[in-house]
């Protein structure tokens, strides 16, 4: 009873001591801020006002709106919350270059996934991308490719299957192509949702995005303690554990053969990501928790990510039908047969592909903002940001500020990445993999990916949009770029020669 009593004492004196710090901390920050640029509000309720009653959907537009004027970091205030949002190539360059802002935002803990590269503080983060950075260089994803074309076909034959009621489900076999991919590539997995396996582990990597994304926006469920009592808390609870036991079973299920070739002495397959993590975990370098988060990790940013890029690329495609023939031209004098496996020659050859992947990712950005905290005083462009700020680098802005981009910039226009026009342009101007020192480290793999993908589709099927306009669409932000208007995406049979 005493041992219990004073270990309440104890929880109640720490919570009372964290919350005074924080209280500090708060007040110093704001303080300390005083002179920084603010972008206009009203007392109190700061820059919130414009938000106020509108639905999530419309966010991104609005603070793209209430920023758009401003061309250097400047405070904004959603009532008690302050941070500072970058949108400038030179300020982009700072924060995403600066070892004092390598930190990520306080909300990245709604992912639970703590030690995981996306979301690690800096000291682990720095252990983990130095091991992890091998995993992903050119001559390990060469040997992705079999597994990338093999995928490819799969798609093709569910696409197949559905054209003829082509409707917007169609997209889906997108992305469980992706996720089958990375599950296989990284942990010699096969997840075979393209066969209607594992749907139930799709749906909930998928729902969880969807439910945290919603939580970033409303700071009241911030509070763990209110949080924990809503319906939300219950879904997220019940996805959560659908996830977790599917990682854990890939885990204990490659540990196991790990075991078996160690023993064995075979170290055939010591590349695949799963077999180092495995190594750094029996060698005393990773816990298991430290495994388990790269996992999570790995899966949640390598696949939805790649996806929801193609059906972008494909809806810019579709609305361009000049755009996409040219792109079809090219594929076909890289590779002519409909079925043809992408070789790594082939994929550098789609030159003209990957400007308008470029562009796609221009124009919608995967993360659209994203946010980083500062650890120690920082000097940007137009003062010092001081420790313990929240920063967010919007990069939606940054990539339509019509003073970097020309007077073409909301228009879909992949020459934006002609050699010629990169080189004129500031290198923080497009972070679609967010840049500096904590960058994508997938963004190789992305690419050949969404190449090999992209080159299949396009040979099999023409893509339309029913008349839709670059003035339909509508871009939002969940947790990552969405724009509704993919619904109205149809495809169609296209017959080249060799097709059957
Ligand atoms: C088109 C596809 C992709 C896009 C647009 C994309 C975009 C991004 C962005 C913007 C970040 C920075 C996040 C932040 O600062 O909060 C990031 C980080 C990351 N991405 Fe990607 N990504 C893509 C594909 C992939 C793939 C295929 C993988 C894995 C194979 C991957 C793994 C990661 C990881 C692990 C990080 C964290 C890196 C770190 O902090 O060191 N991504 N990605």
């Amino acid at each position: 009873m005493a041992l219990l009593l004073a270990f309440i004492i104890v929880a109640v004196i720490s919570g009372i001591l964290a919350s005074i710090q924080e209280i500090r901390n708060y007040i110093r920050v704001r303080w300390k801020l005083r002179h920084f640029p603010v972008i206009k509000g009203v007392p109190f309720f700061g820059n919130a006002l414009p938000f106020l009653g509108r639905k999530q959907e419309d966010y991104l537009l609005i603070l793209q709106e209430i920023t758009k004027h401003v061309s250097k970091p400047a405070k904004v205030q959603l009532g008690p919350k302050v941070f500072v949002v970058i949108s400038t190539p030179e300020d982009v360059k700072t924060l995403t270059m600066s070892t004092g802002t390598l930190n990520k935002m306080d909300v990245y803990r709604f992912f639970r996934c703590p030690t995981g590269l996306a979301t690690a503080p800096g000291p682990i983060w720095k252990t983990h991308r130095r091991l992890l950075t091998p995993s992903f260089n050119t001559q390990t994803l060469q040997t992705f490719l079999p597994i990338f074309n093999d995928k490819a076909k799969i798609l093709i034959a569910n696409l197949e299957k559905v054209v003829e009621h082509s409707d917007r489900d169609f997209l889906k076999y997108i992305f469980y192509c992706t996720l089958e991919m990375i599950c296989e590539t990284t942990f010699g997995y096969n997840i075979d949702v393209q066969n209607g396996k594992n749907l139930d582990y799709f749906e909930s990597v998928e729902t969880l995005a969807h439910v945290i994304g919603s939580r970033f926006f409303k700071f009241w469920y911030y509070l763990d303690a209110i949080y924990q009592r809503t319906k939300e808390y219950a879904v997220e609870k019940m996805y959560f554990d659908i996830a977790y036991r599917m990682s854990n079973r890939m885990i204990e299920e490659k540990k196991q053969e790990y075991l078996t070739e160690m023993s064995n002495g075979s170290h055939g397959k010591s590349q695949i990501l799963i077999n180092k993590l495995l190594k750094f975990h029996f060698d005393g370098d990773f816990t298991q928790q430290e495994v388990k988060d790269e996992v999570d990790t790995m899966i949640a940013a390598g696949h939805d990510t790649s996806a929801v890029t193609l059906s972008l690329t494909l809806l810019m495609l579709a609305i361009h039908q000049d755009i996409q023939e040219k792109v079809l031209e090219e594929i076909i004098s890289v590779s002519p047969a409909p079925d043809a496996s992408m070789t790594f020659e082939d994929a550098l050859k789609l030159t003209y592909l990957e400007m308008v992947i470029k562009e796609t990712m221009r124009l919608f950005p995967l993360l659209p903002l994203s946010g980083r905290h500062c650890t120690e005083d920082t000097k940007f462009s137009n003062g010092v940001i001081p420790k313990g700020t929240d920063l967010i680098l919007f990069t939606y802005q940054l990539h339509r500020r019509r003073e970097v981009w020309g007077p073409r910039v909301d228009e879909f226009y992949p020459e934006h990445f002609s050699p010629e026009n990169v080189s004129k342009r500031h290198p923080y101007s497009y972070v679609p993999f967010g840049g500096g020192l904590r960058n994508c480290i997938g963004n190789k793999y992305a690419f050949l990916s969404m190449k090999t993908i992209l080159s299949i589709v396009l040979k099999n099927f023409r893509v339309t949009a029913d008349g839709l306009t670059m003035a339909d669409l509508k871009p939002s932000m969940i947790t990552t770029m969405n724009v509704k208007q993919t619904e109205r995406m149809r495809i169609e049979r296209r017959k080249l020669a060799g097709n059957v």
